[in-house]
C-alpha cells in the first residue's frame, strides 16, 4: 500500500504535492519521492527535476530545501515497499527518458514485461515492479508519438493493481492517471486540478471529488479532467463532495485505525493473493522465493515461532501442517524457544512470523534456529526488516501499514500467506489430491466474500457489547482450530479493552478452570459446526450448568448451537480449516467495542508498543 499524489495548475507543485504526500504517510512510509517540470512558456522541453530519498517525508521535505523545485506540474509518492528494500533507487517517482511515473499496488507480470524490454535493449535502475511502466510508455511513445494512445496501450499490458500517475515532458500539463484495484481519485479546483489515493490528502485543497473506479482513467489538465475506460470511451462522472475533517478522512470515516483495519481485510487477503495462485487453482507461487518442489519435499518437519497474535497464526498452522501437508510442525513462543535449547532435528524449516519483522524475542528465535542448521522463512509485513535480513528467504503478507497496534489484518494475512506455504509443502509431499488442491485453493480465494458477510453483522457486535458492558471477566473457549481463534480473541479484549480474559481449550476447562465458572462469567465459544462440535457442545452444557452466560460464534442456521447460547453470531458456511478467517472476524470486533464502550484509547492501548523490539 502506498500512497500517490499529482498536481497540475496554476501555483508551485512541490509544496502542494509535498503536504498531501505528507497526508498519505499512514500508506507507507520507508521511502519517498517527487517529480516535476517547469514550464517557462514555450519551453515544455525542460527535463524533469526529480527528488526521491529512502526514509520518511521529512527527509524528502530537507531535500527540497536543499534542492528546491519549480513548477506548476508534478507527482509524488510515498512507499510501502513490496518489490525491492526501502532505497533511494527504488524510492518513485521512476523515470526513464521523457516519462515519468508513480505507481501504487502490484504489477503482476512485472518479470515477464521487464524481460521484453530487456531483450530490446532497456536496463533498469530499480528491483521495482514499477519502474517498467516507465519503460514500456515511453518506447511506445517514441514509436507511435502519440502520449494518449500510448497511455491506452500501456495500461492493457500491465496486469495486476495499479493507481498511476504520469507525466511525459513533451506534453507536461497533461497528468495521465489510470485506476485497477488500487484507490485513486481526482480532486477538482479552480484553474487547478489534482490526483491522489486517498482523501486526506487533497482535503486542505478541495472538498469536490471525482472516485474513479476500476477499468478507469483519466487525462487531467489545469482547467480539464477527462475521465474514460480503458477503451478510451469517455465517461462522465459525478462530482462527489466529502466534507469530512482531515482525522476523519485519514480513517476513511471510521472512529479508529483499529475499525478501519478491520474492514480493510477482505481487500487485504485479495492483495495478499495476487498473483500467487496459478490461474486454475492449480499451484502457487512466491515472487520472492524460488524454492523447487525437491526443495519443499526435503522438509521432514516445520517449526515456527512468533510472539503474541503472530503466536496464534503458528497455532493454526499447526493444525493446517499436519492435517494437509501431513508434515510434524512445532510452535514454539519465541522469548521460550530461545532459551529451551532446542535439539537440532534435520531436514527441518524454521517459518519465523512477525508482522513488523523487528520483534526482539523472535529474531533471537531466529538466531537460534540459524545455530541449528534449519532452512528459515520468514512471513512478514515489512520489506528489508530486520527479520528478512536474517532468514534471507522471506514471504511478505502485503498488507500494508498496520497503524493500530492491535493486530487484525496482519494476523489475517499471515493466516493467508501461511496457508499458501501449507499447499506448496502438500503439494511437494503429493499429501493431497490435485483435485483437492485447486478445490483448497478456490475456497481460499472466496474468503474476503465470506468475510465481507460477517462484517455486516458488526452491529449485532455492538449490541452484544453493549448488554456485556459491565462484565469485569470472560472465559474464551475453542477446540481444534478454534483454540488459537479463542487465544487471540481473548488477546484483543485484554490488550484493547483491558479485561481479564482467560481462553482455553474448551475440553481443557473440566481440569479445573471450571470451578470458576458463574453467573458473573459471559463464556464466548467460537464452535463453528465442524466435527469436534458435538464435543464442544458438551463443554457448552457443562458451562451452562453452573449458569456461565454463552456467547458463542456459530455456522449460520444451527439451531442446536443458538438455542444454547444466550448471544449467538453466524458465520457462513465454511470448510472447517478456513473457519478462523470467519470466526475471528467477531472477536476484532467485540474487542473493538467494548474498549470503545469503556473509553479507552483503541489505537494506542496502555502500555503497549506497535513492535517490541526490546527483551
Ligand atoms: C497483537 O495485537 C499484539 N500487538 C502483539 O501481540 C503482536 O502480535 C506481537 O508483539 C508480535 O508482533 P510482530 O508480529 O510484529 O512480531
Amino acid at each position: 500500500m502506498c500512497g500517490i499524489v499529482g498536481y497540475v495548475g496554476n501555483r508551485e507543485a512541490s509544496p502542494i504535492v509535498l503536504s498531501a504526500l505528507r497526508r498519505l504517510e499512514y500508506r507507507g512510509y520507508d521511502s519517498a519521492g517527487i517529480a516535476g517540470i517547469r514550464i517557462n512558456g514555450a519551453e515544455k522541453n525542460e527535463n524533469f527535476q526529480i527528488r526521491r530519498c529512502e526514509g520518511s517525508i521529512d527527509r524528502l521535505k530537507d531535500l527540497l530545501d536543499t534542492q528546491p523545485m519549480v513548477g506548476t506540474t508534478a507527482i509524488g509518492h510515498t512507499r510501502w515497499a513490496t518489490h525491492g528494500r526501502p532505497s533511494e533507487k527504488n524510492a518513485h517517482p521512476h523515470r526513464f527518458r521523457d516519462v515519468v511515473i508513480v505507481h501504487n499496488g502490484i504489477i503482476e507480470n512485472h518479470k515477464e514485461l521487464r524481460q521484453e524490454l530487456i531483450k530490446k535493449g532497456h536496463r533498469f535502475d530499480s528491483e521495482t515492479d514499477s519502474e517498467i511502466i516507465a519503460h514500456l510508455l515511453d518506447r511506445l511513445i517514441r514509436e507511435t508519438g502519440d502520449f494518449e494512445k500510448s497511455c491506452r496501450t500501456m495500461i492493457k499490458r500491465l496486469e495486476g493493481a495499479f493507481a498511476l500517475a504520469v507525466l511525459w515532458s513533451h506534453d507536461p500539463d497533461n497528468l495521465f492517471v489510470a485506476k485497477q484495484g488500487s484507490p485513486l481519485l481526482l480532486g477538482r479546483g479552480e484553474g487547478e486540478n489534482f490526483v491522489a489515493s486517498d482523501i486526506p490528502a487533497l482535503l486542505e485543497y478541495t472538498k469536490e471529488f471525482l472516485i474513479l473506479n476500476d477499468g478507469e482513467m483519466a487525462f487531467i489538465e489545469p482547467s480539464r479532467i477527462r475521465v474514460m475506460d480503458f477503451s478510451g470511451k469517455l465517461i462522465q462522472k459525478k462530482t462527489q463532495r466529502i466534507n469530512w475533517s482531515l482525522a476523519m478522512a485519514e480513517k476513511e470515516g471510521y472512529d479508529h485505525f483499529m475499525l478501519k483495519e478491520i474492514h480493510e481485510q477482505p481487500r487485504v487477503l485479495q492483495d495478499s493473493l495476487r498473483g500467487r495462485i496459478v490461474p486454475g487453482f492449480k499451484n502457487v507461487i512466491f515472487d520472492t522465493i524460488d524454492w523447487k518442489a525437491e526443495k519443499w519435499r526435503s522438509f521432514s518437519s516445520v517449526s515456527m515461532v512468533a510472539c503474541g497474535t503472530a503466536w496464534h497464526a503458528g497455532l493454526i498452522t499447526k493444525y493446517w501442517m499436519e492435517q494437509i501437508a501431513k508434515i510434524h510442525a512445532d510452535v514454539d513462543l519465541a522469548s521460550e524457544y530461545r532459551y529451551r535449547s532446542p535439539v537440532e532435528f534435520p531436514k527441518t524449516l524454521s517459518i519465523a512470523i512477525s508482522q513488523s519483522g523487528e520483534t526482539y524475542d523472535t529474531l533471537a528465535a531466529v538466531d537460534e534456529a540459524k545455530k541449528l542448521r534449519h532452512s528459515l522463512l520468514s512471513i512478514t509485513n515489512t520489506v528489508d526488516s530486520s527479520i528478512v535480513r536474517r532468514t534471507k528467504n522471506v514471504i511478505y503478507t502485503h498488507a500494508g501499514p498496520e497503524i493500530s497496534v492491535a493486530s487484525t489484518k496482519c494476523f489475517t494475512a499471515q493466516l493467508m500467506n501461511l496457508a499458501l506455504v501449507t499447499v506448496k509443502l502438500a503439494q511437494a509431499r503429493r499429501a493431497q489430491s490435485k483435485a483437492w488442491i485447486a478445490k483448497f485453493l478456490k475456497d481460499l480465494s472466496s474468503i474476503s466474500r465470506q468475510i465481507e458477510k460477517v462484517l455486516k453483522h458488526e452491529d449485532k457486535v455492538r449490541e452484544i457489547a453493549k448488554k456485556y458492558a459491565n462484565y469485569n471477566q470472560y472465559f474464551y473457549l475453542g477446540r481444534g482450530i478454534s483454540y488459537p481463534i479463542a487465544l487471540e480473541g481473548a488477546l484483543k479484549l485484554k490488550e484493547i479493552a483491558y479485561i481479564n480474559t482467560q481462553a482455553y481449550s474448551a475440553g481443557e476447562m473440566k481440569h479445573g478452570p471450571i470451578a470458576l465458572i458463574s453467573d458473573q462469567w459471559p463464556v464466548v465459544c467460537v464452535a463453528p459446526n465442524d466435527r469436534l462440535f458435538p464435543k464442544m457442545m458438551s463443554n457448552i452444557e457443562v458451562v451452562k450448568a453452573r449458569s456461565g452466560k454463552i456467547i458463542s460464534i456459530g455456522t449460520e442456521g444451527h439451531k442446536t448451537l443458538e438455542n444454547a447460547s444466550d448471544d449467538f453470531l453466524p458465520i457462513p458456511k465454511v470448510r472447517e480449516e478456513l473457519s478462523p478467517f470467519l470466526t475471528n472476524i467477531y472477536l476484532q470486533l467485540f474487542a473493538y467495542h467494548m474498549a470503545v464502550l469503556r473509553g479507552n484509547n483503541v489505537d494506542k492501548p496502555k502500555n503497549l508498543a506497535k513492535s517490541v523490539t526490546v527483551e
